[in-house]
């Protein structure tokens, strides 16, 4: 099974926690494409059985204007596939994800309930929380 993990990191929180997931999938012999959202191409996106997208809270609460472009440009490949976000936030509320899910769950898109979000201060996840987040990802992914 193949992965892509596409992300935005200014500062390198997202970025952690993507090369986290990305060693816990690959734990788990899966292939994983992890690249940062400049250099993705929807290929990625076309070839893969798991998307997980990555993005710090930006300005009010947001995902960042360059993951939501790719998403946007991305948009039907992901129809059929497993998706899921994942990112840092640091005095917000944790809820940037929120309207980004909303949008692709109105266009038929499946996505996870609940982002592998975490707070800047508080460091990364535990191998555990990664797999705990990847768990029904990547069972779901298997039985499709
Ligand atoms: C321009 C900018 C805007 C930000 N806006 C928010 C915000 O609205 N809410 C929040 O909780 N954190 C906000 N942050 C903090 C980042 O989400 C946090 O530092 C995150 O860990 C950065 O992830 P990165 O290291 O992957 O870039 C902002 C940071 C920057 C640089």
């Amino acid at each position: 099974m193949k992965a892509a993990i596409i992300f935005f990191s200014a500062t390198g929180n997202t970025r952690r926690i993507a090369d986290l997931l990305a060693d816990r999938l690959r734990y788990r012999d899966w292939r994983v494409l992890l690249t940062p959202v400049d250099e993705a191409q929807i290929s990625d996106v076309r070839e893969a059985d798991l998307v997980l997208l990555g993005s710090p809270a930006w300005s009010g609460e947001r995902v960042v204007d360059p993951l939501k472009d790719f998403v946007c440009d991305a948009r039907e490949w992901l129809r059929g596939k497993k998706v899921a976000f994942f990112g840092s936030y640091d005095w917000g509320e944790d809820r940037h994800f929120d309207a980004l899910t909303a949008e692709l769950r109105e266009s038929g898109i499946e996505v996870r309930d609940a982002p592998c979000v975490t707070n800047a201060r508080e460091g990364l996840p535990g191998p555990e929380a990664a797999d705990a987040f990847l768990l029904d990802l990547t069972a779901q992914a298997c039985t499709d």
